[in-house]
C-alpha cells in the first residue's frame, strides 16, 4: 500500500481538518468532535495559557495547519509568528486568513518541512501540536526546533496505548496516511537526545503535552 506524503495527505484534508475547529459541519459531527476530540480543544487552550505573556514574544508554529494557533497568538499581540507547514494548501489558507484579518505584518507562513528548516533568528517559543503523530523519526525535527528556540518548546505526542490508538491507526491507514504513537519513555529519550534537559510530560487524554527547554 503506497502511503501518501504529508503534503499530499494534508493538502487534501485541509478544509475538513479546519472544520474540527470552525464547527462547519452537521450538529451530530460537532457533537462527536466535542466528545472524541476534546483533548484537541484542551490542548489549544493550554498552549495559549502557557504562552503568556504573548505580547512582545516571538513564536514558531511547526505544522501550523490552517493557522489556528499562529493567528490567535498574533491577535494576542505576539511580536512575530512564523507558521511552518509541509502542506502547500495549509499555507495558502493561512496566508489568506492572515491577510483578511490584517495580521500579515506580524505573521509569516512558510511551506517547508521542519527537517529542512533554518532560520536567521531565534524564537522565544516553538510549538508543534499534532505534528509528531506524522513524523516517523522525530530526532531531526526536534534538533531543528532546539536550534531555533531560546526559551521553550511545547509539543504534543499521541499516547502509544489509549482508546484512540487502534481506531485512529486503522482510519488513517485506510486513507494512506502514516501515523505514529509514543510512550513517555520514548519521548524522554528523543527529547534528551535532541539536547533538551528539562522535560515535563503531562497526559491530556489520548495525547501527551510536552514542555521542554
Ligand atoms: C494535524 S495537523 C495539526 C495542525 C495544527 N498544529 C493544529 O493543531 O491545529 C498536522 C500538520 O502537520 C503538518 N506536517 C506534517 N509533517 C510535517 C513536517 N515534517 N514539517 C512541517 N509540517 C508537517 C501537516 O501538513 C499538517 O498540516
Amino acid at each position: 500500500m503506497r502511503m501518501l506524503t504529508q503534503n499530499e495527505y494534508w493538502s487534501g484534508e485541509a478544509e475538513s481538518f479546519d472544520a474540527i475547529y470552525s464547527h462547519k459541519k452537521s450538529n451530530f459531527a460537532v457533537f462527536m468532535d466535542k466528545l472524541l476530540r476534546k483533548a484537541m480543544y484542551d490542548r489549544f487552550a493550554y498552549t495559549l495559557k502557557q504562552s503568556e505573556p504573548v505580547v512582545g514574544r516571538t513564536f514558531l508554529d511547526v505544522g501550523c495547519g490552517t493557522g489556528l494557533y499562529s493567528l490567535e497568538l498574533a491577535r494576542r499581540g505576539a511580536k512575530k509568528v512564523v507558521g511552518l507547514d509541509v502542506a502547500d494548501r495549509m499555507i495558502e489558507i493561512c496566508k489568506k486568513r492572515a491577510k483578511d484579518a490584517k495580521l500579515d505584518r506580524t505573521t509569516e507562513f512558510v511551506s517547508c518541512d521542519i527537517c529542512k528548516y533554518t532560520s536567521n533568528y531565534p524564537f522565544d517559543i516553538t510549538i508543534g501540536m499534532g505534528l509528531f503523530d506524522y513524523i516517523k523519526e522525530p530526532t531531526v525535527a526536534l534538533n531543528r526546533m532546539r536550534e531555533v528556540t531560546e526559551e521553550k518548546v511545547m509539543l504534543s505526542f499521541p499516547v502509544l496505548w489509549s482508546w484512540r490508538t487502534l481506531p485512529r491507526l486503522i482510519r488513517l491507514r485506510l486513507r494512506h496516511c502514516p501515523v505514529f504513537f509514543y510512550s513517555r519513555r520514548q519521548i524522554r529519550g528523543y527529547m534528551n537526545r535532541a539536547g533538551f534537559s528539562k522535560v515535563f510530560i503531562r497526559q491530556m487524554g489520548p495525547m501527551y503535552f510536552v514542555t521542554a527547554s
